[in-house]
């Protein structure tokens, strides 16, 4: 139930929505409504304001109580009441979901780049993406996640030119490979401008499309994938499209011929550019000055491939702060084409990852693989376990799920905007803000729920659970809906990481505040059931945010 509009509903007054109710803060009651934004309209103060709405409200089955404090009027529900709608009523999420029903978002993320390694660099696009992709899911709307893959540049010439030199074809290429290859070609290259040449040749043999270029091009492309893929199956990621900077080759010179026709295009230095002084951006490139397309280029077409083929309400690109002018370039020079759906591009933008306080950078060669860290995390996960839990059974799949979920939650639990510090440590911390906190929650809660087994039947008396403590919990359940919702609304996976925080904290003072399974029949189930959803609750926030829950840890 969407409490903040069935208050506003209740006050007499038109001037208040549901957008002007916000959580109350702590200590005072459970909602409240600032009044300050209403003062000069009706000329009173905020204070007068508050204690008129209270006047005329008519209290009910939901609230109990209100109360004047400075200029906001806070709201105390009814506590009984309020329990049984969170506990027994159903179909609030059914009505969220028909509300998104129709509504496509797509989500340009991790977008890799071919032959280049799969690093922790893009851990932060693949781990956003991917939660937000599951978050428009469960919200109802139509995703389409997107691998725009770096597959298309001179680069691939290069390293075609050193696998014929080089390579061994006697073996199965891997990606390892192809990065020494290329990292050959480029030294060697600096000394020998015949390879340099070379690669220039090789490279207009795959444009041209010769047949024995284009084969090794695309086994370049398919180790690749095969490698990144599983990656991805490990951290339970997918992808509905894989169309890359190649497949728009052939889809580019409409846009060309478009912008030169409306006059947004002009020649500068033999190349093709839009100025976009005006709005205090350099230019953007569109072809350079001998013939070759861009980034930019592609990513215009990419752009309306997707509103064609997609029709989307939203088109996000989960990428670094980095690219920030080219996604402002490029957004800007569709809306000079005139797209109307340019207002509904967005780049969603992350910080820096560094990795046990050094910098990422390959040119400097401190490369940091993802799998490798994945691999390094379940590793040590599994001595926690070993020495937390020994008799646990199997141990191995647990710790798949913590080392993944602890890797997951790094990259999802802080704002994106915020640079992160890759550290084992914190990570896998059962006690800080983490995910295996969270799971370790979760297991809790399941391991209490076997121990009661069979005392659950029938519905639970929600006015048991009013004390304090208990009441916490449900109102923090109330919230779910709302605050996935929100974290789609920002584009911000840690909003529901923050929210699953809170939930355990607040289940966990529950938890140590009174035993759950007592001679009490009826306090039992009533504990109980607060306890599966609890459980429940945690197990899908966490799915949102890439990371199982495990039943025992
Ligand atoms: N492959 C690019 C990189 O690794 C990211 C591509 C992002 N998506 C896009 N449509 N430009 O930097």
């Amino acid at each position: 139930m969407d409490y903040k509009k069935k208050i506003s509903e209740l006050i007499d007054s038109p001037l208040v929505t549901a957008d002007d109710i916000m959580i109350a803060a702590e200590g005072h009651g459970d909602y409240a409504l600032p009044c300050f934004k209403y003062a000069k309209q009706l000329r009173k103060s905020p204070q007068a304001i508050a204690g008129e709405f209270a006047a005329s409200l008519r209290c009910g089955d939901l609230i109990e109580r209100t109360e004047v404090a400075g200029g906001y009027l806070n709201f105390y529900l009814s506590r009984a009441a309020f329990v049984r709608e969170v506990m027994l009523g159903k179909g609030s999420t059914d009505a969220l979901r028909a509300a998104n029903a129709g509504k496509t978002v797509c989500l340009d993320y991790s977008s890799i780049n071919i032959a280049k390694p799969f690093h922790i660099g893009h851990l932060m696009s693949t781990a956003i993406g991917g939660s937000l992709y599951r978050i428009y899911k469960y919200l109802g709307w139509n995703a389409v996640g997107i691998n725009h893959l770096g597959d298309w540049g001179t680069q691939f010439g290069k390293l075609l030119a050193a696998y014929e030199r080089w390579g061994d074809k006697t073996k199965k290429l891997t990606l390892d490979d192809m990065l020494s290859l290329y990292v050959r070609f480029t030294d060697e290259s600096e000394r020998d401008p015949d390879l340099a040449e070379a690669g220039r040749t090789e490279f207009r043999r795959i444009e041209r499309g010769e047949p024995d270029a284009v084969r090794t091009y695309e086994m370049f492309k398919a180790t690749t994938l095969e490698e990144v893929d599983k990656v991805y199956a490990r951290l339970g990621i997918k992808f509905d499209s894989y169309n890359g900077e190649a497949f728009y080759n052939d889809k580019m010179q409409p846009i060309i011929d478009e912008l030169e026709e409306k006059g947004l295009a002009e020649v500068s230095d033999g190349a093709l550019v839009v100025r976009l002084d005006e709005y205090g951006m350099p230019p953007c490139l569109i072809r350079r000055s001998d013939g070759a397309s861009l980034y930019a280029t592609r990513d215009l077409a990419a752009a309306q491939y997707r509103a064609d083929a997609y029709r989307f309400d939203k088109c996000l690109y989960v990428v670094a702060t980095q690219q920030n002018l080219h996604f402002r370039q490029l957004f800007k020079v569709l809306e000079l084409m005139g797209r109307p759906w340019a207002k509904d591009l967005v780049h969603v933008q992350f910080g820096m990852v560094s990795y046990e306080g050094q910098p990422l950078s390959t040119r400097k060669g401190h490369v940091v693989f993802l799998a490798d860290v994945i691999d390094n995390t379940v590793k040590r996960a599994r001595e926690i376990i070993e020495e937390k839990n020994p008799e646990l059974a199997d141990k191995d799949a647990i710790a798949e799920k913590v080392g993944v979920g602890a890797v997951m939650f790094f990259a999802l639990g802080t704002q994106r905007i915020k640079d992160v510090d890759f550290d084992y440590e914190k990570v896998l911390s059962f006690e800080g803000e983490t995910a295996p906190y969270l799971q370790y929650t979760h297991a809790r809660c399941r391991s209490v729920l076997a121990k009661g087994a069979g005392q659950e039947e029938g519905e639970p008396d929600c006015s048991l659970l009013t004390d304090d403590e208990s009441y916490d919990v449900v109102m923090q359940l109330s919230r779910f809906d709302e605050t996935v919702a929100d974290a789609a609304d920002k584009y911000e996976p840690s909003v529901v990481a923050r929210y699953l925080i809170d939930l355990a904290q607040k289940y966990n003072r529950f938890y140590i505040a009174g035993r759950i399974i007592t001679d009490d029949r009826a306090l039992t189930r009533a504990r109980l059931a607060l306890t599966r959803a609890v459980a429940d609750t945690l197990k899908t926030g966490l799915r949102l945010l890439l990371t199982e829950a495990p039943d025992r840890m």
